[in-house]
C-alpha cells in the first residue's frame, strides 16, 4: 500500500476529500496531491445554496462544475454536499422567510425546485447526495430550523422523494457530525430512518462526519453505532473526517492524532457497510478548523507543504494489516 487510491483499491472502498476550488484552480501542487491520493471529491462549499443560487433564480455552477469536472479527469466518484442545510442558505431565502414576504407554500416549492434542480443537474455524475445536513441537534432534538418550522417534519421525506426522481441512481443520505458516540443524536436518527422506511421514502445511508478532536476520548463504540445504522439496510460513509488539535503541535499530539485517523478508518473498515471514508480538506493549509476554534488546527493528514504527516503514515499502516 504505497498512497491512499492503493488503499481504497486494496480494500474496496472510496478514499475522498473535500475540495476547496479556490485551491483547485489557483494551485497546481494542491490539485495534484488531490488526484493521485483520492478517488471520490466532496465540494466543501461549492454545491452548497448560497454558492449555487445567491441570487433568487440566479444559478452559479462554475464551482460544482468545476469538482465535477475535475473528477471526470481523474476517475473520481462525487459526493453532492449538501442539499439542504441551516447553514450557508442565500441571502434572499433566509431574509424572505423572516420578513414574511415567503410563506410556508412558497417556501415548499422553493425548496422542491431547489432539490429537482441542483440533482438534475448531476443527474448520474453524483454518486451521493447529503440530502439533509444536521437535521438533528445535540440533545437528540429535531433541529429548529426554517425548514422545520415552517414545513414541519414532512421536509425530510419530502426532500429524498424529490431527489429520487430527479436522479434515481444516485444514493441518498443523512448527515451529522456528533452521531459517532451522542446517544441522543443515534436514537433520535434510528427512529426517523425507521420512519422513513415505513413511509416507503427513498433513503440509503448515513454519514457520519468524523469532525474528531485530540482533547476528546475517541468515540470508542463508532464501529457498534455504524453496524446498528447498517442493520437498518443503510450504506454508512464517513463523510467530514478530520482531528484537530490545540495548537502548538507537538509530536505527540501528532501521534495521538494519528491513532484517531488509523482507528477511523479501522472502524470503517470493520464494518461492510462502511464503504466511503471522506476527510474534510487533506491539507492544513486548507482547512476550516483554525477559522473556527480559536487556537486549534493541524487537523489534516497532510502539512501546509502537502508532506504527509503521522496520521497519513497511520492510515496507510491500517490498511497493509
Ligand atoms: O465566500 C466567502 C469569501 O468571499 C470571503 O472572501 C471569505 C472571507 O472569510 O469568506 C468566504 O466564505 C466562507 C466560506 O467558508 C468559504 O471559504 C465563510 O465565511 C465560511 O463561514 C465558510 O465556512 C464553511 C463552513 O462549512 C460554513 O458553515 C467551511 O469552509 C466548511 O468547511 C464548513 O463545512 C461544514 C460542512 O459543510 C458540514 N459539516 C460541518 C463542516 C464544518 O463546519
Amino acid at each position: 500500500v504505497k498512497d491512499l487510491r492503493d488503499l481504497a483499491r486494496k480494500h474496496g472502498i472510496r478514499i475522498g476529500s473535500a475540495v476547496d476550488v479556490a485551491a483547485l484552480r489557483a494551485e497546481a501542487d494542491y490539485r495534484h496531491v488531490l488526484n493521485r491520493e483520492f478517488t471520490h471529491l466532496t465540494a466543501e462549499n461549492a454545491m452548497k445554496w448560497e454558492s449555487v443560487e445567491p441570487e433568487r433564480g440566479v444559478y452559479t455552477w462554475d464551482d460544482a462544475d468545476a469538482v465535477v469536472a475535475n473528477a471526470r479527469r481523474n476517475g473520481q466518484q462525487v459526493r453532492g454536499h449538501t442539499l439542504i442545510w441551516h447553514n450557508q442558505l442565500p441571502g434572499w431565502l433566509t431574509s424572505g422567510v423572516e420578513d414574511g414576504s415567503i410563506g410556508p407554500a412558497e417556501l415548499r416549492k422553493i425548496l422542491r425546485e431547489h432539490v429537482q434542480t441542483q440533482v438534475r443537474r448531476y443527474k448520474g455524475k453524483i454518486r451521493a447526495w447529503d440530502v439533509v445536513n444536521e437535521a438533528v441537534d445535540d440533545d437528540g432534538n429535531m433541529r429548529q430550523t426554517i425548514w422545520l418550522q415552517h414545513l414541519g417534519p414532512g421536509y425530510i421525506a419530502d426532500a429524498f422523494r424529490w431527489a429520487r426522481a430527479a436522479d434515481p441512481r444516485a444514493k441518498l443520505y443523512l448527515n451529522d457530525y456528533n452521531v459517532e458516540w451522542n446517544q441522543g443524536k443515534i436514537d433520535r436518527y434510528l427512529s426517523i430512518i425507521q420512519e422513513l422506511q415505513a413511509q416507503r421514502v427513498p433513503i440509503d445511508g448515513m454519514g457520519f462526519q468524523g469532525h474528531l478532536g485530540i482533547q476528546y476520548d475517541y468515540p470508542g463504540d463508532w464501529a457498534n453505532v455504524m453496524r446498528r445504522f447498517a442493520a437498518l439496510g443503510l450504506e454508512i460513509a464517513v463523510t467530514e473526517m478530520d482531528v484537530r488539535m490545540v495548537l502548538p503541535v507537538t509530536p505527540e499530539k501528532l501521534a495521538t492524532q494519528a491513532e484517531y485517523y488509523s482507528r477511523a478508518l479501522t472502524d470503517c473498515l470493520s464494518v461492510k457497510a462502511c464503504r466511503e471514508f471522506t476527510v474534510w480538506g487533506y491539507t492544513d493549509r486548507h482547512s476550516w478548523v483554525p477559522g473556527w476554534f480559536d487556537g486549534e488546527g493541524a487537523a489534516c493528514i497532510l502539512d501546509e507543504n502537502l508532506r504527509p504527516k503521522p496520521a497519513y503514515q497511520a492510515l496507510l499502516a491500517t490498511a497493509r494489516r
